[in-house]
């Protein structure tokens, strides 16, 4: 998967052209900072994206050089992403298909990221600091390092172990789960030695539950564990992450009652 995305990216300007897109309709976009217009500084980075499910694009619509494995990723991302629904939904006291059931975990959309050498790394960011406005992200990263996650307010490496996949909370599984399982501030500093490669899963409501509204899970809630965040759609909250770009701060508080 990795040589895949590389080889996508190590593609010609002129092949690549023809995918370069801010267009949201399109099945593959490719471009580089997906905030170009509404963040206050840029990215040391290109991405390609596309749906896996639940609007997975024709198999001719995949770039070539990777369809094959993306598509065998993907189908393993899925399998993997059940499972791991199923393991945060009994960690919460719920039925094994609890989150499942909500839908949460249906849509899927792989980000490949390309992070340049940076000739001044120490002047920019690979990626701003963030949290994913998704349930959840399983993300492979090869060997070159620059993860980092925020904990009790020091950013701490997440080292590169071979094989390993990272798994992150997204910021709409903290609003389901009132805060129990909370969302990963993290970030990907600069690099002088790339490019650096990472693949990004994004589990994300399903098809039919894009406009379906989420709140805390009602079998959470207590008098002493009343809900924390109103309810809002997939759809909404994407839109209003995106809308602000990385600014470095995140869209929950928008959603706190
Ligand atoms: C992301 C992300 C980290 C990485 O895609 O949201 O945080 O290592 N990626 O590229
Ligand atoms: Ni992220």
């Amino acid at each position: 998967m990795k040589e895949g995305v590389l080889r996508f990216f190590e593609q010609d300007t002129e092949v690549k052209k023809e995918m370069y897109t801010r267009d949201q309709t399109r099945p593959l976009i490719y471009n580089s900072n997906f905030d170009l217009y509404n963040s206050p500084a840029l990215n040391w980075r290109d991405t390609f994206i596309c749906d896996l499910v639940p609007n997975a694009p024709k198999p001719e619509d995949f770039p070539v050089v990777c369809r094959d494995i993306l598509m065998e990723y993907g189908s393993h991302a899925m399998k993997l992403g059940a499972i791991l629904f199923e393991l945060l939904s009994e960690a919460l006291g719920l039925h094994p298909n609890h989150i499942k059931e909500m839908d949460c975990s249906q849509g899927n959309k792989l980000l490949g990221h390309y992070y340049p050498a940076c000739p001044e790394p120490e002047l920019t960011m690979g990626l701003t600091k963030h949290s994913d406005a998704n349930f959840l992200t399983v993300l492979l990263q090869d060997h070159i390092g620059g993860l980092q996650v925020l904990h009790q307010n020091k950013w701490i490496d997440v080292p590169p172990v071979p094989e390993a996949l990272v798994v992150n909370i997204g910021d709409l599984m903290q609003l389901i789960t009132n805060d129990k399982f909370k969302s990963v501030e993290h970030r990907v500093l600069a690099n002088g030695i790339g490019p650096r490669i990472s693949v990004a899963c994004f589990f994300n409501a399903g098809l039919k539950a894009q406009e379906k509204l989420y709140g805390p899970i009602k079998e959470l809630l207590s008098e002493d564990n009343p809900p924390r965040y109103r309810e809002t759609t997939f759809t909404d909250y994407v839109a209003y992450f995106s809308e602000r770009g990385l600014d470095g701060t995140s869209a929950l508080p928008h959603y706190k009652l």
